[in-house]
């Protein structure tokens, strides 16, 4: 018995000693401490034995049993350790390639200049107001001396929801009729409205059927003048393009001011010498404006012989894309991520 265990003794250790794969071990495992293997079997005949000689093998097969448990164990666990740090080596982290980029967030361009515009007229107490999308025709057009079949609704055209009363608003100007009409002829105002807006346009880079304005309202029992006006927007230029941002007023027509004006700035990309974004002309259009028409006073309130009044009205997307250099206002609504995220970078530059 004895010779028969130092053979298994040596066989074992012959078989485990150059033994460098898991899967091989288990056959040694199998070999020898298996339901069949050659240390199990040296106990299968016991019931043919006396006590002695059961004692005895009992002991000695033990003892190979633990040895060989002991030993397949512990090659077993050398050998998961090895294969685990070749593991972690393989997939070792190289601090030295660059990160995964994490998308930032950014301001919505349009909210930015629509707060900034918000926040300088209401350092001058100018009030922000918010008006319907969804307007009559009588303050979209007819209290803003546009009767029904003048030729100056032709650029208006807008989406009619019901009939021909009910539309959504073509300008921000119906917000001025709607202010005055609340403050029934008796208190001074200083509003802006800015908005959403509406014209059945085609589509192009830069013209949207849906759009925003930013409205803006003074109505005083003192003599306004349109130095008054001139100096206002002065204000709001410099604001939004910079110190040196230099204005001027050109003639123009709308129906609901008089005298009517168009507001212009120096161009900032050429510094008024000409260029192609101000068209070689030196100086880039901002917004329509003049003195509140008296016919739109007596509509809306006010005796046009005690009061009088600005007002001013402007595309914030158009600011916008002049501010960023954004060339095309579908920019604003395609919801491409990339555009926002660049308009963010620029803004630190
Ligand atoms: N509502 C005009 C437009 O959409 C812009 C405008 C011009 C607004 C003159 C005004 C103004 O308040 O006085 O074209």
């Amino acid at each position: 018995m004895e010779d028969k265990i130092k053979k298994i003794r040596e066989e074992l250790d012959n078989d485990i000693k150059d033994i460098t794969d898991l899967n091989k071990l288990n056959d040694i495992k199998v070999k020898y401490l298996g339901k069949k293997g050659c240390i199990t079997e040296l106990t299968s005949n016991m019931g043919e034995l006396s006590i002695e000689e059961r004692k005895e093998v009992g002991k000695l097969s033990n003892e190979i049993r633990t040895y060989a448990t002991d030993l397949i164990t512990s090659i077993e666990e050398k050998l998961k350790l090895e294969e685990l740090n070749k593991k972690l080596e393989s997939e070792s982290i190289d601090i030295t390639l660059p990160a995964t980029n994490i998308p930032m967030g950014a301001p919505n361009i349009l909210e930015k200049v629509i707060e900034e515009v918000e926040e300088l007229f209401m350092s001058m107490g100018y009030d922000v107001y918010d008006g319907p999308e969804i307007e009559e025709d009588k303050y979209n057009f007819e209290l803003l001396n546009i009767p029904k079949g003048h030729p100056a609704r032709d650029a208006q055209d807008t989406f009619y929801i019901e009939g021909n009363e009910i539309l959504l608003r073509s300008q921000t100007s119906a917000v001025q009729a709607r202010v005055m009409l609340e403050h029934e002829g008796k208190e001074p105002i200083r509003m802006i409205c800015p908005g959403r807006t509406y014209r059945r346009d085609e589509d192009d880079a830069t013209h949207s059927h849906n759009f925003t304005q930013i409205e803006g309202l003074l109505v005083e029992k003192k003599d306004i003048s349109l130095s008054d006006l001139k100096g206002t927007f002065d204000a709001l230029a410099k604001k939004l393009f910079g110190e040196n941002c230099v204005t001027r007023f050109r003639p123009s027509y709308y129906q609901f001011t008089e005298p009517s004006v168009e507001t212009d700035i120096s161009c900032f990309a050429c510094n008024g010498k000409g260029c192609s974004l101000c068209k070689n002309t030196g100086w880039i259009t901002i917004s329509g404006a003049g003195m509140v028409h008296p016919n739109v006073l007596r509509m809306c309130g006010y005796n046009p012989d005690e009061w009088k009044g600005f007002a001013f009205g402007f595309g914030a997307e158009r600011c916008a894309m002049l501010k960023y250099g954004i060339n095309d206002i579908r920019t604003f609504y395609n919801a491409d991520l990339r555009e926002v995220g660049s308009f963010d970078r620029k803004e630190s530059e």
